[in-house]
């Protein structure tokens, strides 16, 4: 059986047909009035229209054969031709059993045609600091990931680590310059050490000074541009150099990634596009998009007509192409940020022929994107379509500017995690939640709920506006945040342990309080949140979902007695409604990227 919307939408249809009105106009949605009526149609008003006849007459005699139809309890008309719709206890009996029986995905229907998907986020560099843009695609890329494949596509998680740009050639000089790898400059092809000659530390250390220096110096600069493009036509010594930097920097941000639940299936970084460049750079030139610019290749992606005004260095102003040509190889012989990306999306067609690729990047971002992909569809390394940019907005501080951490400087993965965790081991100690648990079960409690306080905190905004971070209402055991709703599932998992302990067990699921009804309705809402939240990628409405399943079990819970029902029948039936909830809510939580705990 379908969601209880599409089935309604199908008798609604019928009944349309039969009238003689398109029942493509039998539009049925949840009920602007649930103490009313469960779900409604509008559909007669526009129909009537059409064949020119009373509105209020014709919902009547759609409402007439509706009757007839025993799944519902009532059909009546209202206002100026609204069919509302009441359900039988026994249709919702039926859609709850189904969704309780539904292990794998909790009534949430899947896709027709799975379909080869890449998402591309996350976007770390090596050695150069995390931003919250990284932040908050890791978050929302991990979600969207989830929720592709929960809908049965077939999805590749790539992050795209930044190792290929002038980060590279700073550091490789600014190490030169510290005498930290001398064994890594001499010309010639080795062998170099195996070991490597940087820490972590060095890295963190050595890359905003450097990035400082080229600021002000032009010299040094100069230099760094220079290894930058001679580690990338193949330098022996800089790309073993370069090898290590790339190691210590992944191995860093996967042991911070994994705190977080983010998790790559491929950990590609910009640089392992490298080996198409000889093809698509005499691709790109054969088919005459690569052509010479000031000393530099570049794409031009804008049509004809496409400008905009351009301020000149002398204060003259021009209409230049918008968006402006994709640079492809600098005057100093470089490939550039959107030189790799190109070369990654050739990459992928040959690797995983993908029909979508989703790239989760900061707003700030979408000119590149545009540039990139255009140019892709250009060349033919892509449908017309296939390539999705997915922007989101900025996690501010209490100031209105991006977050920083404690220590004033950009974000810290770590710091963040740790600051979150000591907010909630001090919540989960004011609420006298935990207390009878040994200390490590206690400390892998407050990392759940810590990580559950970010990641909802973040994933309950639509994706495209940004929010201001406040780590005391994240982390607050009550209104729309993670660790309610933890704290909602543990409730339930609490009470199931219980009945199982009585010798309870779930049973026939029958429907007769309001309460019930109301969980039933919710539980069946889930299959729509989770395509809606699919077709717009917006993994907000799964998070809105969530929330609604807490608070309707809640509900339910004060309403109607469990384990203290009237009789033993009654007693296996709410608890397999609980059993139920508590199987969407976690489903619906790991779509969010959140782990629930066994008890708090
Ligand atoms: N490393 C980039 C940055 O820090 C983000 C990468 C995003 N993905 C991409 N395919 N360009 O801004």
């Amino acid at each position: 059986m379908s969601d209880l919307k599409t089935v309604l939408s199908e008798a609604v249809a019928a009944a349309f047909a039969a009238e003689g009105v398109d029942p493509a106009l039998a539009r049925v949605t949840p009920s602007d009035r649930p103490d009313l009526a469960d779900f409604q149609s509008n559909g007669a008003l526009a129909a009537a229209k059409a064949l020119k006849a009373n509105p209020r007459d014709l919902a009547g005699k759609i409402a007439e054969r509706l009757s007839a139809d025993a799944r519902f309890a009532s059909v009546e008309v209202a206002g100026p031709g609204f069919i509302n719709l009441k359900l039988s206890d026994a249709l919702l009996a039926e859609r709850a059993t189904e969704v309780a029986n539904d292990a794998a995905h909790a009534g949430a229907a899947t896709v027709a045609e799975p379909r080869q998907v890449v998402i591309d986020y996350g976007g770390p560099n090596v050695a150069k600091p995390m931003h919250v843009g990284h932040l908050r695609s890791a978050i929302i890329g991990e979600s969207l990931k989830r929720l592709f494949r929960f809908r049965g596509d077939h999805v590749t998680g790539d992050a795209h680590f930044g190792d290929w740009g002038f980060q590279m050639g700073l550091l490789i000089v600014a190490c030169g310059d510290e005498k930290l790898a001398d064994a890594f400059m001499a010309e010639g092809d080795g062998p170099f050490p195996v070991d490597s000659p940087v820490t972590l530390a060095d890295l963190d250390r050595l890359y905003p000074q450097a990035a400082g220096k080229a600021k002000e110096d032009p010299v040094f600069r100069d230099r760094a541009r220079k290894a930058t493009a001679e580690l990338q036509n193949g330098r022996s010594g800089y790309r073993a150099l370069w090898q290590h930097f790339v190691a210590v920097s992944r191995e860093a941000l996967k042991r911070e990634y994994g705190d977080l639940s983010v998790d790559f299936d491929l950990w590609n970084g910009e640089s392992d596009a490298d080996p198409q460049m000889p093809e698509m750079l005499a691709h790109l030139k054969e088919t005459g998009l690569l052509v010479e610019d000031d000393g530099a290749q570049v794409v031009h992606v804008a049509k004809p007509g496409e400008t905009r005004k351009k301020k000149l260095a002398d204060g003259s102003v021009i209409e230049a192409p918008s968006p402006p040509p994709l640079l492809v190889i600098s005057s100093e012989g470089s490939a550039m940020y959107g030189t790799t990306d190109l070369a990654t999306i050739l990459d992928r067609k040959k690797a995983l022929a993908p029909d979508l690729a989703l790239y989760v990047v900061d707003e700030r971002q979408a000119e590149h994107f545009e540039q990139v992909f255009r140019a892709a569809y250009l060349a033919g390394y892509a449908e017309q379509g296939a390539l999705e940019h997915l922007g989101f907005g900025t996690m501010n501080g209490q100031d209105g500017k991006p977050f920083k951490t404690r220590a004033g400087g950009v974000l810290k993965l770590r710091d963040l995690i740790d600051q979150a965790t000591d907010k909630a081991r001090e919540r989960l100690r004011e609420a006298k939640l935990g207390d009878d648990l040994s200390p490590e079960e206690f400390e892998a409690i407050a990392h759940k709920v810590a990580i559950a306080a970010l990641k909802f905190a973040d994933l309950s905004n639509a994706r495209t506006t940004s929010y201001v971070f406040d780590l005391d209402r994240f982390m607050s055991f009550e209104g729309k945040t993670g660790p309610y709703l933890l704290y909602q599932s543990v409730r339930i998992k609490s009470l199931l342990r219980k009945g199982a302990e009585q010798g309870l067990t779930p049973g026939a699921i029958v429907i007769a309080e309001p309460a019930e009804r109301d969980l039933a309705l919710t539980l069946d809402a889930f299959s729509t949140a989770v395509s809606d939240a699919y077709d717009k990628r917006m993994p907000h409405l799964v998070a809105e979902h969530a929330y609604r399943v807490a608070q309707s079990f809640s509900k339910f819970y004060a309403a109607c007695p469990v384990l203290i029902a009237p009789d033993e029948a009654t007693k296996r039936s709410r608890l397999a409604l609980s059993a139920a909830a508590l199987r969407q809510l976690e489903i619906a939580l790991n779509l969010l990227g959140i782990d629930t705990p066994e008890r708090m």
